[in-house]
């Protein structure tokens, strides 16, 4: 199978890239290295350097790629920077996904699986969420990716496009090859572990009193490797669909506290975490916690790797490879 991943050059694509080689696929990468890493692409891997929001350049490179379907990974992702900069997150996300989907439909490649988000939930007013809970983004980051997955709605409709939405709730974790080295740094895993590289003075826990079990936010989080397997289970479901997919949560239903990954990592990396408390921040929700029975059912998808102690042990050994990301 021949496949286009746009964010190849990014955390989550890049070990999409390394699972799809593994499979004996091939690759092509479209990124434009705003925020991914030429070093996170291998060597003998096509790497097609272009902005989404230049629709000419996207035409041609997909025309050129001619996947049989295409892993959509790249994208403006900071909620804070979403709400300061709507219109960079409208023009990416949006336009640039419009680019893309146009390049995929004249190069006639039918299957599509786009990179979704809790964020699309907004406030949720039941848990765990499922695929089904209303939509109500409080952000931009977040509307530009569900206005994303209603296009796909309407190009599967018109074009017999087929595609899977796969909504996201925290991703951690990383392979011997690839990890995340992100700039600005947002995800809690990796900011504690940056803590313990002498990268930061402590670790910021937002909020104290939230109505859970230690007072701390809970999220749902899963290893990558689990997250990217679900990808390529969900590109061997579009290969024989009848029809679209959809959308569908990844997520293992349990959550972890903020608390909980304080010892997770102190556990994990055998070092004591210093830590700063605070009071919660505006818009973050108690907890954020998944109904992915729709991915078990439907795709055959089984989390094995999403323990906090792999999920943080993975990222620390990791780290401890490359101190300085990819520039090492
Ligand atoms: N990491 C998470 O916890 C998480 C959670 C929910 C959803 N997601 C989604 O998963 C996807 C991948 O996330 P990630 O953490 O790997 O992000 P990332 O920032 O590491 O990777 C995104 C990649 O997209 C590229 N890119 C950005 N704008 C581009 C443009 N205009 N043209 C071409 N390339 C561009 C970047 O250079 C980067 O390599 C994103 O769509 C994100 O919204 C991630």
């Amino acid at each position: 199978m021949r496949v286009l991943v746009t964010g190849g050059a990014g955390y989550i694509g890049s070990v999409a890239v390394e699972r799809l080689l593994t499979r004996g696929a091939e690759v092509v990468v479209l990124d434009n290295l705003w925020r991914g890493h030429r070093a996170a692409v291998p060597a003998d891997v096509e790497l097609h350097n272009c902005d989404l929001r230049d629709g000419e350049s996207i035409a041609r490179a997909v025309a050129e790629a001619a996947p049989e379907a295409i892993l959509h990974f790249a994208a403006a992702t900071l909620v804070p920077e979403s709400m300061e900069r709507p219109g960079d997150y409208f023009a990416i996300n949006v336009v640039g996904s419009h680019h893309l989907i146009e390049a995929a439909r004249r190069a006639g490649v039918d299957r599509f699986v786009l990179s979704s988000t809790a964020a699309v939930y907004g406030m949720p007013e039941e848990l765990p969420i499922t695929e089904s809970s209303q939509t109500l983004p409080i952000n931009p980051y977040g509307r530009s990716k569900l206005m994303v997955e209603q296009m796909l709605e309407w190009h599967a409709a018109a074009h017999g496009l087929r595609y899977a939405c796969l909504r996201y709730f925290n991703v951690a974790g990383a392979t011997d090859e690839h990890g995340e080295d992100h700039e600005p740094e947002t995800h809690v895993i990796p900011v504690a572990l940056q803590v313990l590289l002498g990268r930061r003075e402590r670790f910021s826990v937002f909020g104290t009193d939230y109505p859970t079990a230690d007072g701390t936010a809970i999220r749902d989080y899963v290893h990558v490797v689990d997250l990217v397997d679900a990808h390529l289970l969900a590109l061997e479901r579009l290969a024989v669909a009848p029809g679209p997919l959809g959308a569908f949560n990844l997520g293992t239903k349990e959550g972890f506290s903020v608390r909980q990954i304080v010892e997770g990592v102190e556990r994990a990396t055998g070092h004591h975490l210093p830590v700063a408390y605070g009071p919660r921040r505006a818009g973050d929700p108690a907890a954020l916690i998944a109904d992915s029975t729709r991915a078990r059912e439907e795709l055959g998808w089984r989390p094995t790797r999403s323990t906090l102690d792999e999920m943080i042990g993975s990222a620390w050994a990791w780290y401890q490879r490359h101190p300085n990301g990819y520039e090492a």
